[in-house]
């Protein structure tokens, strides 16, 4: 085994023979002899000629392996009290078979498919039949409520929305139809079919045409073989936030993908065949659809998917409880999860009850781990536990401690290290490379490795002016941070205007277009403000239009529904200050970080462009007299 810096150098010096050694560990059905090139857009194209099935890698590959009678899935849903284990054999018919429903829909290769469904097998088998047969899938995350739903859905325009009758949070029954039916009204686009499993809790009425039972569709339809696939071949879409209120379809290749999740499972978390592996996410997310599907099943891992919350379902042991009973090896969550375990559970009393001795690390991503929960997961777990840093966007770690390569000793706020394949850089505004312990913009050199977003759905330029116009050669991850004297990176937070809540990602500019769509709101702003559990949450500035005559307490209620509404309870928006007047620079265009800085009592410059500095601190007035922000002073 070479060491890191060894690893790391290759990796950038010579990435294309890199890229061929780890390629030439996954099967595919053509090798690629073209490693990087360019495509049609002129964005790097990795292993071109190429052809796979990422379902096939998941499954079928296992099978000829010898391991089809290991368990390939295991359900635990507190949410129902049912668990159930599927070995990938028996996970590998249910998926052949759902794809034969999609065939019998006239799904073909390229057609997209929505995914609005909850944490139950049947999204996952959704996921792989539609690899199995080259479709599209988007992967909704059921909190989105139905506007988000249809501006999902006349974007990627799929011919069938696979779904289920309903989700359970915290024993409410949240019926998705109702959801999907609305935001069909809303699309413009119309769906072909939309095929709902009915679930015991709560059973869809099934109304229109196009509706159709899952489980009478699955009774008539015949097995179906993975197809061969160009590896550029989209697998998925995966909408994420951006600055605008219009999410970001982020592309995701099959041959890229499976080359480095599987490179991800063993360099960085350390994990082979046959040992278990639990992401505690949402399939909707990023994390759902690379390590608790894709990465695991690519690997040979036992995976678990989870139907619970990190407390009351039962109690803020169920973390634990899960670890003991599957015998988890890796354990990943979002530091929320374990922020919520810690107010319920500080002296971790619950831990005492259960037997963790399998398990050997435990990784957590999303948002930043503040200090003291990292100090406290350390001391009550006695495992390494590692921060480590990604986006949607690329689909697997940027940094963290690549535990299969070398293991560094972890410092506190830093997600450690720059993984090999990622040249993390820490540029000025003006573009110049910072020296260490200076603070810029965190950027990756191109070329991207492979799993990295070659496009957006249907809008590449979308793709240029986000990513890669601010520094020519490089891709700009949005965030902000520093390498210090021994090259560990501290990730500071987002230079624009997404923002992180208890681990779910959302854009501000969304808020800011369903709050100045309220009659009485003449403009407005949304901020995230640091907050001890969710890490972040939304407030709004609102002002009100002169001459209308409304009562505060009914504004305010009428913009917590009305982003429940449109956006989804998810958001957490119930924060609303009212004010006569934004900060604004002298164009126009609101202050959003410095507003959040002065709040959140970070260091911030006085921009010279600002309007009139002193409406900043008429901002800080309303915050500080509604009780809101400053929480380091509290
Ligand atoms: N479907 C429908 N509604 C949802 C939802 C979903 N999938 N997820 C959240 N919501 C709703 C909740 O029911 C709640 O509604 P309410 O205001 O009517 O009570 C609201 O959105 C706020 O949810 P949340 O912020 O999640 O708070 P919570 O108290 O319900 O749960 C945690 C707190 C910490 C348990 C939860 O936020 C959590 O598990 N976070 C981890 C997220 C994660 O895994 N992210 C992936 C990154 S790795
Ligand atoms: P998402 O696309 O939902 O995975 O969110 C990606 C964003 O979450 C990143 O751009 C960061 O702002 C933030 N993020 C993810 N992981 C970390 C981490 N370990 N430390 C700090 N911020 C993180």
């Amino acid at each position: 085994m070479t060491d890191y810096k060894t690893e790391f150098s290759r990796s950038l010096d010579t990435p294309e023979e890199f890229w061929t050694r780890q390629a030439a560990n996954i099967a595919w059905y053509r090798p690629p002899m073209s490693i990087l090139s360019k495509d049609a857009n002129g964005s790097e194209e990795w292993f071109a000629d190429g052809e796979l099935n990422s379902s096939y890698l998941a499954l079928d590959y296992h099978i000829e392996q010898g391991r089809g009678d290991q368990t390939a899935l295991i359900y635990d849903s507190p949410a129902t009290d049912t668990k159930a284990s599927f070995t990938y054999i028996e996970l590998r018919d249910e998926v052949a078979r759902l794809a034969g429903v999609l065939r019998d829909l006239d799904v073909d290769i390229g057609d997209r498919v929505i995914v609005y469904m909850p944490m139950i097998p049947q999204a996952v088998f959704a996921m792989l039949a539609c690899a199995r047969i080259g479709a599209i899938h988007s992967v909704v995350f059921g909190g989105f409520a139905a506007k988000e739903l249809a501006t999902r859905i006349d974007d990627a325009e799929p011919k069938v929305i696979l779904a289920a009758s309903c989700g359970l949070e915290f024993g409410k029954v949240i019926g998705y139809k109702p959801l999907i039916d609305e935001a069909l009204v809303i699309a413009d686009y119309n769906v072909d079919h939309c095929v709902v499993f009915q679930r015991p809790q709560c059973t869809a009425s099934m109304s229109n045409e196009r509706d159709k039972d899952w489980q009478s569709l699955l009774e008539a339809a015949t097995p179906v073989d993975p197809v061969p696939l160009p590896a550029a071949h989209p697998l998925y879409i995966l909408y994420t936030s951006g600055t605008t209120g219009k999410p970001k379809g982020v592309v995701r290749d099959n041959g890229g993908h499976a080359v480095a999740l599987t490179y991800s499972m063993q360099s960085i978390y350390n994990i082979g065949a046959g040992e278990i592996f639990w992401a505690a996410s949402d399939v909707g997310w990023v994390v759902g659809h690379s390590y608790i599907v894709y990465g695991p099943l690519f690997a040979g891992c036992t995976t678990v998917l989870f139907e619970g919350k990190p407390v009351r379902t039962p109690d803020a042991g169920t973390f634990w409880r899960v670890m003991a009973e599957h015998k988890v090896n890796v354990f990943f969550t979002a530091p929320t999860a374990f922020r919520a375990i810690r107010k319920e559970d500080p002296e971790a009393e619950l831990l005492g009850q259960y037997d963790l001795s399998s398990l050997r690390s435990l990784f957590v991503a999303g948002e930043r781990t503040d200090p003291s929960t990292y100090d406290w997961l350390v001391d009550i777990l006695g495992v390494p536990v590692i921060d480590h840093w990604w986006q949607t966007e690329t689909g697997w770690p940027i940094a963290g401690d690549p535990l299969g390569i070398e293991s560094f000793p972890p410092k506190a706020g830093s997600v450690c290290k720059p993984i090999p394949g990622y040249d993390v850089q820490i540029l000025s505004e003006s573009g110049e490379r910072l020296g260490a312990n200076e603070e810029g913009d965190v950027v990756i050199k191109l070329p991207l490795p492979p799993g990295c977003l070659p496009t957006v759905w249907g809008d590449h330029q979308r793709y240029l002016d986000s990513y890669m116009t601010q520094y020519p050669g490089y891709y700009n991850s949005g965030d902000e941070g520093y390498f210090d004297d021994d090259g560990y990176l501290f990730v500071m937070g987002r230079t624009d205007d997404v923002i992180n809540v208890a681990g779910h990602r959302l854009s501000t500019g969304q808020m800011e277009e369903v709050v100045a769509s309220h009659p009485a709101v003449a403009e407005c702003a949304v901020v995230a403000i640091e907050d001890r559990e969710k890490g972040h949450i939304p407030v709004g500035l609102v002002i009100v239009k002169d001459g209308v005559n409304v009562e505060v307490d009914a504004l305010r209620a009428d913009l917590v529904a009305m982003i429940r509404k449109d956006v989804g309870a998810f958001a957490n928006f119930k924060q609303i200050v009212m004010v006569p007047r934004l900060p604004k620079t002298r164009s126009g265009k609101i202050l959003r970080q410095v507003i959040r800085k002065i709040v959140d009592k970070k260091h911030y410059e006085i921009p010279a462009t600002i309007d009139d500095p002193a409406i900043l601190d008429e901002i800080a007035a309303t915050f500080r007299d509604n009780g809101i922000g400053f929480i380091g002073e509290k």
